[in-house]
């Protein structure tokens, strides 16, 4: 069976960066630009929608420099790498609490997500400033708002995913194995699996690796 939607969590870059005595930074640009080659690979092998976590809400915390050498990066990144995808057939969406970012970037996001919109080639979705309890606590919100009960699927709706196909694949870079408050929710029945590649080395081949692992994984989603 083939995944439909892959999620990976971007980890490692720092530590990427240290083992060659970089800054961080030079880890979070390595990182990124991993990114597209990733999702180029992972639309080839059939997967429709690639999910990148590059950003939390708790990594909001992390000290002024480093934020300020990954929101340069951003700005490097996006308005480059938007004109790649649109020529490529790839849809970028962003989910996360984008309020959270620099005005400037929440721009860029706007555009890029524009310029590329209708791309059929996949879709690449970028978690940033992310938190899933947040997601969940803001869809809580919205139905106590509302002034009624609301089905599981109601609930899912209200989620920034709602538009997504269900997640089947979630991988873990960087040798951590924990979600660090990714998709809580949407991960109820995916398949997990973590590489201890820090993320700038995790390859092609590596995504293939754990393609055909989920490939040969029996889903029985409770059942028998
Ligand atoms: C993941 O790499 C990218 C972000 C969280 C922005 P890290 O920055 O967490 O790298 P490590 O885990 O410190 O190596
Ligand atoms: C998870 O990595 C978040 C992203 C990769 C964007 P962290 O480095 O923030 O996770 P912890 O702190 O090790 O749990
Ligand atoms: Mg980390």
């Amino acid at each position: 069976m083939d995944a439909n939607h892959v999620a990976v969590i971007m980890d490692g870059n720092g530590r990427w960066a240290k083992k060659r005595l970089l800054p961080r930074v030079a880890g979070h640009r390595a990182g990124f630009h991993r990114m597209l080659a990733l999702a180029d690979h992972a639309f080839s092998r059939g997967v429709k929608c690639l999910t990148l976590f590059a950003l939390s809400t708790e990594n909001l915390l992390r000290p002024k420099e480093e934020l300020d050498g990954l929101y340069r990066i951003f700005r490097e990144y996006f308005p480059e790498q938007s004109l790649k995808l649109k020529q490529k057939g790839i849809t970028l969406r962003v989910i996360g609490d984008l309020s959270l970012l620099p005005e400037d970037i929440r721009k860029m996001i706007a555009e890029a997500t524009a310029l590329t919109a209708g791309g059929d080639k996949g879709t690449l979705v970028l978690a940033l400033a992310y938190g899933a309890r947040q997601e969940i606590a803001e869809a809580a919100n919205r139905t106590v708002r509302a002034g009624k009960e609301i089905s599981e699927e109601e609930f899912s709706a209200l989620l920034y995913t709602s538009d997504l196909p269900p997640l089947d694949l979630l991988i873990r870079t960087g040798g951590e194995f924990r979600l660090s408050n990714f998709l809580l929710y949407q991960a109820a029945y995916a398949e997990l699996y973590f590489s201890e590649k820090f993320f700038p080395d995790f390859t092609e081949k590596d995504l293939d690796r754990a393609l055909q692992e989920y490939s040969l994984r029996n889903r029985r989603f409770g059942r028998i």
